[in-house]
């Protein structure tokens, strides 16, 4: 396997065990205390070096945290956030753009429609491919950010934890990469949906709860993860019952009901899937966790030079 390769980000698969996975958290900690300083003081390898942001796919954070972390570890950023601006539209291959842009830059983010483009990618590569979503594959850098954000919130404990996914869990990336990140802590998953929007028996282990109405398990659940319907990854479009799906929707009686400790994350985009009042209560994380993904991806940035 070709170093640039080896340092490449594509699947959660990569952290095999808690420890791996604790040092990167060890290392986001790090980002924390540095970006709170007034000046960086840490040498960081990624500084002069070149990221190249290739997006395939509309991206608001994955794009621009991975954007801002560059620039926070001393790097700088070619963005490439639609590729229709791009020699795409005239026909170039995957392979050959990731091999023009390894030219420039010393590592690209990629964001792409196809399961295991990220993997097409590295085998081109001459330099460092972090996944920044396949299709409805894996997106191991939000996985990364919504662990350490569950880490966060409960006091540096994951252990011990109901952390229950509601929504559409067939279709998003987000959802099949924390379910395996999770695997290494001692939790308890439940997952939530229509049954045709169910997770995908890859991602399911003796053990999980699996139902189709949040009520059945809003009372032990402690980690409430949400995900929006992925309506572009739908051949043919929305439904024609939207009730099968609207009635997923995360509202201030099931905050009523959660436990004491207990909060909501959400990958965002959010759509229609949470009642917007529970923006304001301090048990919604969404908003703290999109801010831990500039650390998170810092740390990761580092750790590809
Ligand atoms: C997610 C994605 O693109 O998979 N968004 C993100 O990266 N924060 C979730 C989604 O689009 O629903």
């Amino acid at each position: 396997m070709s170093l640039a390769r080896a340092r490449s980000i594509l699947s959660v698969d990569q952290w095999e065990d808690r420890e791996a996975v604790m040092e990167v958290i060890k290392q986001t900690r790090g980002m924390v205390m540095d970006c709170a300083l007034p000046t960086t003081k840490t040498p960081y390898k990624a500084t002069g070096k070149i990221l190249a942001n290739l997006f395939y796919e509309p991206s608001t954070r994955t794009s621009s945290s991975f954007h801002a972390a560059m620039l926070k570890i001393g790097g700088h950023v070619i963005p490439i956030n639609d590729v229709n601006y791009s020699s795409v539209s005239k026909g170039e291959n995957l392979e050959d753009t990731i091999r023009t842009m390894g030219s420039y830059a010393d590592v690209i983010v990629l964001r792409h429609p196809d399961v295991g483009a990220a993997q097409r990618a590295a085998k081109a590569s001459y330099v460092p491919i972090i996944n920044g979503g396949d299709g409805v594959g894996e997106h191991p850098s939000q996985a990364m950010l919504d662990l350490y954000t569950i880490y966060k919130e409960f006091d540096l404990r994951i252990d011990g934890l109901t952390v229950t996914m509601l929504g559409d869990l067939k279709h998003g990336r987000t959802v099949h990469s924390l379910s395996k990140l999770l695997r290494h802590f001692d939790v308890k998953i439940n997952f939530v949906s229509p049954k045709s929007f169910a997770m995908p028996d890859e991602f399911v282990q003796p053990g999980d709860g699996v139902y189709t109405d949040l009520d059945e398990v809003i009372e032990t659940t402690n980690v409430l993860y949400v995900t929006r319907v992925q309506w572009e990854r739908i051949a043919d479009g929305r439904p024609t019952s939207p009730d099968a799906v609207y009635k997923y929707r995360v509202t201030p009686e099931h905050m009523a009901k959660a436990p004491n400790k207990f909060r909501v994350l959400h990958p965002f985009p959010c759509v229609d899937e949470i009642d917007r009042s529970i923006d304001s209560d301090k048990r919604a994380a969404y908003f703290r966790q999109m801010r831990n993904g500039l650390y998170v991806r810092m740390a990761l940035l580092e750790s590809v030079f």
